[in-house]
């Protein structure tokens, strides 16, 4: 029996591609789709070299096409020459900031895009499908950890456009009872693969805390802005769940595993975790960690002396935000493992692979 196969949207991106690795590697055939808005084609030269060269993963399959996920047509041929068992929507627009500026390239890209897919996989009779939401989701937390159970609050266009997603998903989960929808909560992403050879790279100035200061600590930027050192915690610093981004992407192959269960041609023989239905997961690490401790982090475990600044706060910043881990692991035998010194090495490790050439802005 084959292998099942994965369509993955947004796969040239930061967490695609790391999933798109731990899929393969997990034993199942990927078709990586993307437009590039936010990434380029090296960073699908990246994912064949590491899967061939690196991982030697001979066995399984990495197919990708350039193409929106809001063209439908060009959806379709890509289903019509593949059969998919499952997909894993990222590809979606993620800066929180720009979202304001810009609220009907969000509605536009992150809604018309799931729109879109999801006519798609219906046509094609195609029912199993992760969406990436995001811990933006809860607003201001009304107390931490944060379970997927608290009130959810949207303060910016981003934040809408996942919200709204994830409404649209529940309603069509309900009418569409034979399928799996699994809604993943991410916290904050960050690190790279231990290779170095896969890792986040923004078009342009990064918005997130790690690739800027891997970037200053690599001499492209001149120094980090700590937004807030006022804030009512410890340090007077933000305070993230951040988890390695292998971790995440680990979970999404125990998210699909046990979506996939039931599928005869499933690589594994007898799958110990299986959910149906829709099912909402927070993918943290379930810790707090204060931006001043990560910068801290980062420079002990570098040597990296860090060129830094306290500044005002940024508009739309949240004190604190952690997860309560504990269903993932519970429903999907999945916890994060990794911790801050590997997330700040091996992002370092990454921005050390790049060439200044790399630079977007
Ligand atoms: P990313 O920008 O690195 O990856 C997204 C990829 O999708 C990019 O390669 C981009 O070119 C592609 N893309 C965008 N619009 C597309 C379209 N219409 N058609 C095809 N491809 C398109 O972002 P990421 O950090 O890998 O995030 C992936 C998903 O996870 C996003 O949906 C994001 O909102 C969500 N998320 C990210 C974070 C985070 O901090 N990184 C946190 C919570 C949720
Ligand atoms: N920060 C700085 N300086 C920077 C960048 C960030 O001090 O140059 C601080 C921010 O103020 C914040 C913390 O670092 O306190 C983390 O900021 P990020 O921009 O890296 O991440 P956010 O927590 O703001 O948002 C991230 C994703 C969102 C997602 C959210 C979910 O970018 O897409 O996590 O919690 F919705």
């Amino acid at each position: 029996m084959n292998a099942p196969t994965l369509l993955v949207t947004g796969a040239a991106g930061f967490i695609g591609s790391h999933t798109v690795i731990e899929l393969l590697t997990a034993g199942f055939q990927v078709v990586g789709v993307d437009n590039f808005s936010n990434s380029d084609a090296k960073a699908v030269d990246r994912i064949q070299a590491l899967k061939t060269e690196v991982l030697d993963l001979r066995g399984v399959n990495f197919k990708f096409y350039k193409a929106d996920v809001r063209d439908a047509k060009a959806l379709e041929e890509i289903f019509k020459t593949h059969v998919v068992h499952g997909v894993i929507h990222f590809a979606g627009l993620k800066a929180v900031g720009e979202s304001f500026e810009h609220p009907l390239a969000y509605w536009e890209n992150n809604v018309g895009g799931t729109m879109s897919l999801l006519k798609v996989m219906q046509e094609q009779n195609v029912k199993n499908l992760v969406f990436s939401s995001s811990a933006t989701v809860y607003g201001i937390p009304e107390s931490l950890p944060i379970k997927e159970e608290a009130s959810t609050h949207a303060f910016s266009p981003y934040g809408q456009t996942k919200l709204v997603c994830e409404h649209l998903l529940e309603d069509f989960a309900k009418a569409n009872k034979d399928w799996n929808i699994s809604l993943l909560r991410y916290f904050n992403p960050v690190g790279a693969h231990e290779s170095g050879l896969i890792g986040e790279l923004p078009n342009g100035v990064p918005n997130n805390l790690m690739p800027y200061v891997t970037q200053v600590a690599a001499g492209w930027r001149d120094q980090l802005s700590i937004f807030g050192s006022d804030y009512d915690t410890p340090d007077g610093t933000c305070i993230r769940d951040f988890i390695h981004v292998v971790d995440l992407a680990s979970g999404h192959v125990a998210a699909v595993q046990a979506m996939l269960s039931n599928l005869e041609t499933h690589p594994l023989n007898a799958p110990k975790f299986s959910i149906n239905g829709l099912n909402i997961f927070n993918f943290g690490t379930g810790y707090g960690v204060s931006v001043k401790e990560l910068v801290e982090t980062f420079e002990s475990v570098t040597g990296q002396k860090l060129k830094h600044a306290f500044v005002e706060r940024r508009q739309g910043d949240v004190p604190a935000v952690f997860a309560d881990a504990r269903k993932a692991k519970e429903f999907l035998g999945w916890e994060a493992k990794k911790g801050v010194d590997q997330m700040c090495s091996d992002a370092w490790k990454w921005q050390l692979n790049l060439k200044q050439t790399e630079v977007k802005a």
